[in-house]
């Protein structure tokens, strides 16, 4: 039984007590749901996988209270780690470190290291601090699927295979946290998320981000990064290119003589898109906005039955990059129109 719970303070102290008896907690983050477990009870992080579906390749983020807390999880901490903690955390930064022996090998898929971040949500933290435990939480969904930015679309995904879900309201900003490896020089983004490439440029100098990979081949750096992920149930086009609003227009035309077409689009987009036939999800005006509503909206558009999403990029500064990289993740077929 699965008991989907508003994040009152006393709901927060029963679920905290769950963590502390090996159970599974659905919690809300700034960036998606998470699915949390205790980080240092392997039993407990062995339910997690099962209860996603998700390969024990796939590496778990272990969540901390604070920054006190990264040397009981990360066996060193580098000079450039403080200054990035002191910048970005709380917040959606995601930092690769030696692993302490502490963590079950099962946490990291048997790596030498351990991913870390401070969450900045207040029902997270309140949650690490009742249990005084470190969390490990990958995102709250089915393996596959798209990431949770409500409490519902765990309910959807999860209910029946986890203890409690706490809801916290809709995430902020709707993308993953940024996953970097200060293991080389300079640092490499392995996935762009919430602290955009600028943001860490300003505080290290120059870092460089990781190409997308289609298949898994042994030696990834993150071994969660496959190309196919957060996928909606229908078929998804991205274009890309200067010519894309053009070419998204005409598949459109095209497409909705024969299938019910859906469009992930930008407020000022959606009209024309609606008169043209579309099923249109409104994603707001700037990246904020975008970044926060791409996986509610294909979640929306899977519910109305749609056989297609068609979407288009938005460029790669700022939130730019993460929104592009989950879309082209997402997507079935990626159009180019230069
Ligand atoms: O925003 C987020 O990061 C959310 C919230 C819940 O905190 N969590 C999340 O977790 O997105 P998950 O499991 O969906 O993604 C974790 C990513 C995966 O791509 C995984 O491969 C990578 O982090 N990762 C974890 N440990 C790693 C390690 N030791 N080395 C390299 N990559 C690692
Ligand atoms: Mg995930």
């Amino acid at each position: 039984m699965t008991q989907l719970l508003p994040a009152t303070p006393e709901n927060i102290a029963r679920a905290a007590e769950v963590l502390k008896n090996g159970g599974l907690v659905a919690f809300p983050t700034e960036t998606v749901y998470g699915l949390g477990a205790n980080a240092l009870d392997e039993q407990a992080a062995q339910k997690i996988f099962t209860a996603k579906g998700r390969p024990t390749a796939d590496p778990l983020i272990v969540h901390l209270a604070g920054v006190e807390q990264a040397t009981l999880v990360a066996r060193s901490v580098p000079e450039t780690a403080y200054r990035l903690m002191q910048a970005f955390w709380p917040g959606p930064l995601t930092l690769i470190l030696p692993k302490q022996p502490a963590v079950p090998g099962l946490v990291t898929s048997g790596l030498a290291t351990v991913a870390v971040r401070v969450p900045n949500h207040p029902v997270a933290l309140a949650l690490m601090k009742e249990s005084g435990l470190p969390i490990a939480a990958p995102s709250a969904n089915r393996f596959g699927h798209t990431s949770p930015t409500t409490a519902q679309h765990v309910w959807h995904d999860l209910r029946g295979r986890i203890d409690i879900i706490l809801d916290g309201g809709s995430a902020a900003i709707g993308v993953e946290s940024t996953v970097l490896d200060l293991s080389t020089t300079p640092a490499r983004i392995l996935r762009p998320g919430g602290v955009t490439r600028e943001m860490l440029e300003a505080v290290l100098g120059p870092v460089t981000v990781l190409g997308q990979r289609r298949k898994a081949e042994p030696g990834l750096p993150s071994p969660g990064l496959l190309e196919k992920h957060y996928a909606p149930r229908a078929e998804m086009i991205l274009f890309v290119g200067e010519r894309a609003w053009d070419a998204l227009n005409a598949c459109l035309t095209e497409q909705r003589l024969a299938r019910k077409v859906g469009v992930l689009a930008a407020d000022e987009e959606a009209g024309v898109l609606e008169q043209a036939g579309a099923v249109v999800y409104r994603m707001g005006s700037d990246l904020n906005s975008i970044a926060r509503h791409i996986y509610a909206g294909m979640r929306w558009l899977d519910g109305q039955g749609v056989d297609v999403i068609l979407c288009r990029d938005y460029g790669t500064s700022g939130l730019g990059l993460a929104v592009r990289d989950r879309l082209s993740r997402a997507a079935s077929r990626i159009q180019n129109a230069e």
